[in-house]
């Protein structure tokens, strides 16, 4: 059959008409079309085949639900029988209760995701969200940073070390477990990044030189260090004039079992002690906050710590 006859057929029928009508703003679901035209699920979709299979409308699948539209490619005798169809819908007497119906379906549709932000609103930043995580804004956060020479004291396996390299121009990972850095340094050797080095050592006295680096990081490393002031002491002494210091840690706490379960030397650390030890370092700008406080118990609280050469 030639598609004009086609186009031809599916328009003879009132049905069909106000489906078309429907599709003119906004593409529908089967489901929508149902309640909008009070019709049952295998009328409309014996309709909807016609009329696709004529090409005046096409599909697409979304999950478990077939959306339809008006075919955006019709042109020359398509388009003027869409038109058509448009123009004979409104001459039919279902017509006005389908165009409210549709009004309510389609502003439905735009408050189910306010619905949604409004229920959460307040403690958005709790709910899960999806592909939203602390590290890609991490990485959002690392493309505004300078290519800097960091040093990050009781690295670990380099967790923040690998996001640094990425960015910096030198990233040196200390750690005093040799397993640890070993581990560490054939990560960073797979992940090819050249300019992460790990070296052994103690945070209280690094393997690095004076005044060499730009930013030094202590991250959850510092309440391990049997002297904690001596460590910031020597952060002090490789930083270049004008570098800054970076400790992340935990807040005093009275959770006694962190000595066993955590090998922790200090029951977190508190930012009074903090503060005297940076000023005594000869440390500038000392900027010392709670950033973060878990929700389970002990309650853990984080404190971000700062300050200038
Ligand atoms: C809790 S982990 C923190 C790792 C990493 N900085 C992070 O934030 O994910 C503490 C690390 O400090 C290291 N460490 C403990 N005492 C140290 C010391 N005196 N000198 C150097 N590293 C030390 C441990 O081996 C461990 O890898």
């Amino acid at each position: 059959m030639s598609s004009t006859l086609k186009s031809l057929r599916a328009l003879s029928d009132a049905t069909r008409l106000r489906i078309v009508a429907l599709l003119e703003k906004d593409e529908l679901s089967v489901n929508e079309l149902q309640e909008a035209t009070r019709m049952g699920q295998s009328r409309i979709s014996t309709h909807l085949g016609l009329l696709q299979d004529s090409g005046l409308v096409q599909s697409r699948r979304e999950g478990k639900r077939t959306f339809y539209k008006l075919n955006p490619h019709a042109n020359g005798a398509a388009a003027e029988f869409i038109q058509l169809a448009i123009r004979g819908a409104k001459e039919l007497q279902e017509h006005s209760s389908d165009q409210i119906n549709l009004k309510r379906i389609l502003n439905r549709r735009r408050e189910q995701a306010q619905v949604y932000f409004n229920q959460v609103a307040g403690r958005f930043d709790r709910v899960y969200g999806p592909g939203r995580s602390w590290q890609a804004f991490g990485h959002l956060l690392l493309r505004v940073f300078p290519p800097l020479v960091v040093a990050d004291l009781g690295s670990g396996e380099g967790l923040l070390s690998e996001l640094l390299a990425r960015r910096c121009k030198k990233v040196i990972a200390v750690d005093n477990s040799e397993k640890i850095v070993a581990f560490g340094a054939a990560k960073a050797k797979k992940n090819n990044l050249k300019n992460l080095e790990f070296r052994l050592g103690d945070l209280q006295n690094p393997p690095v030189e004076p005044d060499s680096v730009d930013l030094v990081i202590l991250s959850q490393a510092l309440h391990h260090a049997e002297e904690p002031a001596k460590a910031i002491a020597s952060a002090f002494r490789m930083l270049k004039p004008g570098g800054q210091i970076m400790i992340l840690d935990l807040a005093r706490h009275n959770f006694e079992e962190a000595h066993e379960l955590y090998g922790d030397r200090w029951l977190g650390l508190a930012e009074s002690d903090l503060h005297r030890w940076l000023e005594a370092a000869g440390f500038k700008k000392i900027d010392i906050s709670i950033v973060a406080r878990e929700e389970q118990p002990p309650h853990f609280e984080t404190i971000l710590a700062s300050g200038q050469k």
